[in-house]
């Protein structure tokens, strides 16, 4: 029954208002492309491909077969101390051949973003420690940042309430922010902190989940030249860029921009079993490749290099490449913002920010973001996603069509001004009540502002 209402009174979802969840979430039950099917039959344009992750689309038989093929050789095996299997050492070759975001990198994988940031972030203190620089402890990120949630990512989240819920400041004391946009602003923190306590600053290219907000003109490189002066590592965190939404594998290589780690995830495998990891720069990796017990990183998840995971990433890495869709990525770009251009005409849209094949479009506060997020989903049969500064986030799949882009467009729009009419018609008394309760919630199926 439970199935068939959509409830799942066991379930602990995360980051989400379970008081107001009940009864209010959707039962998605299959999909196919850039289509979801609710179980009550409905279809669904993932305009946010999932959660930034659904880049070559859903239930895909080649990705499948891959997994399955993977699963009757060999589900997985360990790689810890001393063993291997192929699919670990296929996948770690081709991540640090030409697409590498780095080069002459390592690779070291684990099960998600979060894990990519654990790893990435204490590699770096541990870097600084090796070199007898042990004052170089504390990682700054960004205002509007998001690293995911392990206990280094809750600490570098963009929102001081998010970084402070769990008492007594951050979880990880030796983190702090550093200007979104302004590199000068960035110095000066720097400076103001003392160069001799800094281990790594940490950017996403584009800040995804915090807002989508594209980097200011040579924020990216003033970010390489403060941390070459001052001897900081800098850690690219490409869960959402890497593996082609900026129409490049990597946002760095749009930007021209070399860091010294590069975490990845999500487009990795595209959703279809979990995989992360970090690309390590030759300056941080080579005192490891050592006998000396001191040059250890005793850091390692059970499925780092799981093989069916590293199976479906070389799989979609296939696909990535045989269907151009980096380069189908860059016409979309040009499409979606011809598109974001017309929304900027209405009266409803203050703002849209975008760069690569995510988008915001950012309302004025007459309109709900969840609101209008809502109205897509019940009645446009498009999935997009309100994030807190009012705005409607859209990060479609790769394999989008054009029709079904400018169809998601131009549903943002006709749902903003419906909303916006609908709001106009409480103000002045037509309508008492209008339906709210998505709104309402909107921190869970639809608001989730600053997470995942
Ligand atoms: C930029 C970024 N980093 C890290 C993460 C965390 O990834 P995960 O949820 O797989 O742990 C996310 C998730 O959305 C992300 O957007």
């Amino acid at each position: 029954m439970s199935q068939l209402t959509g409830l799942a009174p066991a379930l602990w979802a995360p980051s989400t208002q379970m008081g107001s969840a009940q009864g209010h979430q959707e039962l998605i039950v299959r999909g196919e492309g850039a289509y979801l099917y609710t179980a009550d039959g409905r279809r669904l344009f993932d305009g946010t491909a999932t959660l930034w992750f659904a880049n070559i689309g859903h239930g895909r038989a080649d990705i499948a077969d891959a997994a399955a093929r993977q699963m009757r050789e060999l589900e997985t095996f360990q790689i810890w101390g001393g063993y291997l299997h192929p699919r670990v050492i296929e996948l770690s070759e081709r991540l640090t051949g030409p697409m590498a975001p780095i080069p002459d990198a390592k690779v070291m994988f684990g099960s998600g973003g979060s894990d990519s940031g654990e790893i990435a972030f204490r590699l770096a203190r541990l870097h600084w420690q090796l070199r007898g620089r042990e004052s170089k402890v504390r990682i700054l990120s960004r205002h509007n940042a998001y690293h995911g949630l392990h206990a280094f990512g809750t600490s570098l989240h963009g929102s001081r309430a998010v970084r402070e819920a769990y008492g007594g400041g951050p979880l990880v004391p030796d983190t702090g922010y550093i200007d979104r946009d302004d590199i000068d602003l960035v110095r000066v923190t720097i400076l103001d902190e003392g160069p001799d306590t800094i281990a790594a600053i940490v950017a996403e290219p584009i800040i995804g989940s915090g807002g989508v907000y594209p980097p200011t003109p040579g924020y990216l490189r003033g970010l390489r030249e403060l941390c070459d002066e001052f001897d900081i590592l800098l850690i690219f965190d490409e869960v959402i860029t890497g593996f082609g939404r900026t129409g490049e594998w990597f946002g760095s290589q749009r930007y021209g921009v070399v860091p010294d780690l590069t975490m990845f995830a999500k487009g990795i495998t595209c959703g279809y079993v979990p995989l992360g990891g970090v690309f390590v720069a030759r300056s941080v990796w080579e005192p490891f490749w050592s006998e000396d017990p001191a040059y250890l990183y005793t850091f390692g998840v059970t499925y780092a290099g799981h093989a069916t995971a590293c199976a479906v990433a070389l799989a979609v890495l296939d696909v990535i490449e045989r269907e151009g869709l980096l380069g189908r990525v860059k016409e979309l770009e040009a499409r979606m913002s011809a598109g974001l251009g017309r929304l900027a005409a209405l009266s409803q849209v203050v703002e849209v920010r975008g760069e690569g094949l995510m988008a915001a479009v950012r309302l004025d506060e007459a309109v709900s973001a969840p609101d209008v997020a809502r109205r897509l989903r019940e009645s446009g049969g498009m999935l997009v996603r309100p994030v807190a500064d009012n705005s409607i986030v859209l990060s479609p799949p790769f394999i989008t069509t054009d029709d079904q882009l400018d169809d998601l467009l131009a549903a943002i729009g006709d749902a903003a001004m419906r909303a916006d009419a609908a709001h106009n018609a409480v103000r002045v008394g037509i309508r008492p009540a209008v339906r709210r309760e998505v709104a309402s919630h909107g921190g869970d199926r639809d608001g989730a502002a600053g997470s995942g």
